[in-house]
């Protein structure tokens, strides 16, 4: 072979041992894939190609100049998940323990921008130690490269972050700004300050995993919005999300093919029990209505008063949100509200169409509710929801109580068609509530208080506990039979296809935050 050819080979074959086979073999052991491995598992095989492989540092502190490695511990290049490009880095934990220097930022920048430029999904595994020690200030200048340009792409492409090791510090500011985190259980964890700085700040004695395990983000933080059990469950998972997906806010997602039947389910004629304050599942509801097996649940332990997640209806991709009332009886708190407001922007961004799904009370009562500040989060779904533009259905299958009315998807903020199911309660608020503050004084000039507020209470469920006041002023489109949702659901996004809305000039707006 040609000697030029073969020092060529030597070195790609050097590359591709990151950190050797030892660390290798110790990356192994704690049941993580490489970061060439989980490239490969992710991509359409044979589809990667790689660039910059042969990058090195150019630290010469600390004896560094000895220690170098091809590729600088960050895999970068492209290729296809379903036929579909996709731009993709993946640090490699060995070398250097996936330590950001200056090359590897720029090697992420470099494949940022390109997927910028042809609007392409941006994917990156992370798995890292953090900033190169080696490297000080050209280590958080290469960060900082990274999150001023993941919020250049932000609402242009979709941009995901899986966790797969280690990401600590100012390493979690890029996935934090990215659309979505999906982390791997008990390989994974993510903290601004690890237990041994809690330690001595706080004293508190905490885990890496308890302080910033998957689980902690998944329920308590919600800052993950996916969790798995294993690097090659979250690569699934990071594949069907993106099949919900465009490939940037230019286009739509693609739809899948559909021909138009009865689409009459019965089951969703007994989900919804007699008795108002008994509670039901909303999943019944969500898959009742969508295409079977669809639904991918984004933040799913995370506010489970609020359901929220992609499916696909008649083929199409949608965003649904709904009140779940077996939590909470689905109330509104800081938590549902920011979740709901933050998947909606996602879904406007990207013209995913809006379906939601009403069962609420109202708002979440107490002190700890108001101090956290409920008024501006419950403020953040409600603005959201108010400047989406892509088409926006909702179903109000219970209650719709007070200001939650107004909140979930209302005529009022903009929704285009408003349907309710017979079951639907559409008013201020409960029967019980409202008679004891609108007949007090009769109730309690009563022989009998208690059997006045109960023929009070049946008056005013007669009166507000339905669907037909708000149908009688338009606020509500029609009222529908539970089993023909779906039929319904499907006709009426397909009409809204060529939804046009045009917005007044501004800057940005200032959602509450
Ligand atoms: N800069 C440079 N090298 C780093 C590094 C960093 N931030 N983090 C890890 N490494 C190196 C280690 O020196 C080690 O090198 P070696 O294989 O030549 O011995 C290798 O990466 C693997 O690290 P190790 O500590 O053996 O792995 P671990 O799985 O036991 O622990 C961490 C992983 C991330 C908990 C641990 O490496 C760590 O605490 N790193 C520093 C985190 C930090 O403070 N970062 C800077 C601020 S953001």
């Amino acid at each position: 072979m040609d000697s030029k050819q073969k020092i060529l080979q030597d070195k790609l074959a050097q590359a591709r041992l990151g950190g050797g086979e030892d660390r290798i073999a110790k990356q192994h052991e704690k049941k993580k894939l490489t970061a060439r491995e989980r490239i490969e598992f992710l991509l359409d095989e044979g589809s990667f190609e790689e660039m910059g492989a042969l990058v090195t540092h150019r630290t010469t502190d600390f004896g560094m100049e000895k220690q170098q490695y091809y590729g600088d511990g960050v895999v970068t290049g492209y290729g296809t998940i379903d036929q579909r490009l996709v731009y993709v880095y993946a640090q490699d934990f060995t070398v250097f323990g996936g330590a950001l220097s200056e090359t590897h930022a720029e090697k992420i920048c470099k494949v940022m921008e390109l997927a910028m430029k042809v609007g392409a999904p941006i994917i990156g595994l992370n798995d890292s130690g953090g900033a190169r020690i080696q490297e000080g200030v050209r280590s958080l200048g290469g960060y900082a490269d990274i999150f001023f340009r993941n919020v250049q792409a932000s609402g242009v492409i979709p941009q995901i972050s899986a966790i797969m090791g280690p990401c600590a510090g100012g390493a979690v500011y890029s996935p934090a700004m990215t659309d979505f985190i999906m982390m791997v259980e008990q390989t994974s964890y993510m903290f601004v300050t690890g237990p041994n700085v809690v330690k001595t700040v706080t004293n508190e004695e905490v885990s890496a995993e308890e302080l910033g395990g998957a689980s902690a983000h998944a329920v308590k933080s919600g800052v993950a919005h996916t969790t798995s059990p294993h690097d090659a469950a979250c690569l699934m998972d990071l594949r069907r999300l993106l099949s919900y997906l465009p490939q940037n806010n230019q286009e739509v997602p693609a739809k899948l093919p559909f021909t138009l039947g009865e689409e009459i389910r019965e089951e969703l004629e007994s989900i919804v029990p007699d008795n108002p304050n008994k509670p039901y599942d909303m999943h019944e509801v969500i898959s009742g209505i969508i295409d079977e097996d669809s639904f991918f649940e984004i933040h799913k332990d995370y506010a489970e008063n609020m359901i929220v997640g992609f499916a696909r209806l008649g083929g199409q991709s949608i965003g649904v949100i709904a009140n779940q009332p077996l939590f909470l009886a689905g109330v509104l708190g800081v938590e549902s509200s920011r979740k709901a407001a933050r998947f909606t922007r996602f879904c406007d961004a990207f013209n995913i169409p809006l379906l939601v799904l009403v069962d609420v009370p109202g708002f979440l009562p107490g002190t700890d509710q108001e101090w956290n500040g409920i008024i501006v989060h419950g403020a953040k779904l409600l603005y959201a929801l108010s400047e989406a533009t892509v088409p926006r259905i909702t179903v109000i299958t219970r209650k719709a109580y007070g200001g939650a009315y107004d909140v979930m998807n209302s005529k009022h903020i903009g929704a285009d068609f408003n349907y309710a199911w017979p079951t639907a309660e559409i008013a201020v608020m409960g029967a019980k509530g409202a008679s004891e503050i609108i007949f007090r004084k009769e109730i309690s000039a009563a022989k009998d208080p208690a059997k006045k507020l109960a023929e009070k209470e049946a008056e005013y469920a007669d009166k507000f506990a339905n669907p037909y006041r708000a149908a009688a002023r338009g606020f509500v489109d029609e009222v529908i039979l539970p089993k023909e949702t779906r039929r319904k659901l499907i006709k009426a996004f397909a009409s809204l296809e060529n939804k046009q809305v045009e917005s007044p000039y501004k800057k940005h707006g200032n959602i509450p935050l």
